[in-house]
């Protein structure tokens, strides 16, 4: 089969399609001929060099996929060949072939186009975990939602809203109007407003019930400013860097809460939990039509280099996709 293989860390054109040996499906696992994968934010810093798969994952990029079973290894049950189907993965998206944990399997939910389905796992499994598991958002809640614009953040806002939340966001104020349409009630230009004072004019001075943030230690004291009184911080992305002050008067007066967490490395079994937990909860709100797959556009395997400059200029809004044939 081919895969995008990255033979030395570097810029875009690192990336090269070539012949590699097939997978074959271990214990407990699938193979899944790919149809789509996306392009995710940590696919570029593999690519540098600067995220290297977890023990035992493929060697190629790419953490979701959707496709067609072709193959179904032992101890599997409930899956069979040909179904259609997507997936979270710790790596391997970007080929023509996948192996994949039957766990981290999830059908294509009603209504969803094959290829648009592999815009699903990676944002599905991560704003659900960390926006219900973490932050326990509920009915009348604040969200604000940091880089609306993104993959993670198009499917956090109609979530949020989904879920009966009030959802503030930040993005480059030419992303606003697709961020409101999504459910939005303010879209905040971070270049140009000060996003603390405009949750606190937004919320009446109470401030934000749960952030998603991608910033890290950028936003870290601006956020604990945004935060509502018991209000909870859960910070999925540092490309503001990792390193900061942490006022911890500032939090102990709100009695609020900082969390980080990531999805890629977790245990086989916690990534079940999570992706059962996402078939429950949110494949009926996609099934229903109320979340959607947000997709920029879609570009062949062969494209992967311009796939990957798209999305770090961030002149994307959603996710990109990478197709096979
Ligand atoms: N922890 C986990 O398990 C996990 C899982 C998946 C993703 N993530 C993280 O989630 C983030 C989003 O991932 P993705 O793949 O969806 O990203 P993406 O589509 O590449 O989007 C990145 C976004 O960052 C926004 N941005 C840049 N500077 C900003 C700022 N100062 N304030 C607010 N927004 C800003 C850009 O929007 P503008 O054009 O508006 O600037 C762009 O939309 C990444 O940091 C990724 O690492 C974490």
């Amino acid at each position: 089969m081919r895969a995008i293989t990255v033979p030395q860390p570097g810029g875009p054109d690192a990336l090269v399609w070539a012949e590699v040996p097939d997978p074959e499906p271990g214990p407990g696992e699938v193979i899944v001929d790919v149809r789509a994968s996306g392009v995710n934010r940590a696919d570029l810093l593999q690519r540098q060099g600067h995220y290297p798969p977890p023990p035992g994952a493929p060697a190629y990029p790419g953490l979701e996929c959707s496709g067609v079973i072709s193959a179904i290894g032992p101890e599997v049950t409930g899956w069979s060949v040909g179904a259609e189907v997507c997936a979270l993965l710790a790596g391997g998206g970007y080929a023509e072939r996948v192996a994949v944990p039957a766990g981290q399997l999830l059908p294509v939910p009603a209504g969803v186009d094959l290829v648009d389905a592999a815009a699903l796992p990676e944002v599905a499994c991560t704003v659900w975990s960390n926006v219900v598991g973490v932050g326990r958002l509920a009915p009348g809640d604040t969200l604000l939602v940091h880089g609306g614009g993104s993959g993670i953040g198009t499917f956090a806002i109609q979530f949020g809203v989904a879920l009966g939340a009030t959802v503030l966001t930040t993005a480059r104020a030419t992303k606003h109007p697709r961020l409101r349409e999504l459910g939005a009630a303010q879209a905040i230009d971070y270049r140009e407003q000060d996003f603390v004072e405009e949750v606190r004019r937004v919320t009446d001075g109470r401030g934000a019930d749960v952030i998603l943030d991608i910033m890290g230690a950028a936003y870290l004291s601006r956020n604990i400013a945004a935060l509502a009184t018991g209000g909870r911080l859960v910070v999925i992305g540092m490309q503001g860097g990792t390193k900061a002050e942490l006022n911890l008067g500032a939090l102990l007066t709100k009695r609020a809460s900082v969390a980080a967490t990531t999805l890629r490395s977790r245990p086989l079994a916690e990534k079940a939990e999570i992706v059962r937990g996402v078939r429950d909860e949110v494949w009926p709100l996609v099934e229903a039509g109320t979340v959607r797959p947000v997709v920029d556009r879609r570009l062949p395997f062969t494209e992967a280099a311009q796939a990957h400059r798209l999305v770090e200029s961030n002149d994307h809004l959603g996710k990109v996709l990478l197709t096979n044939g």
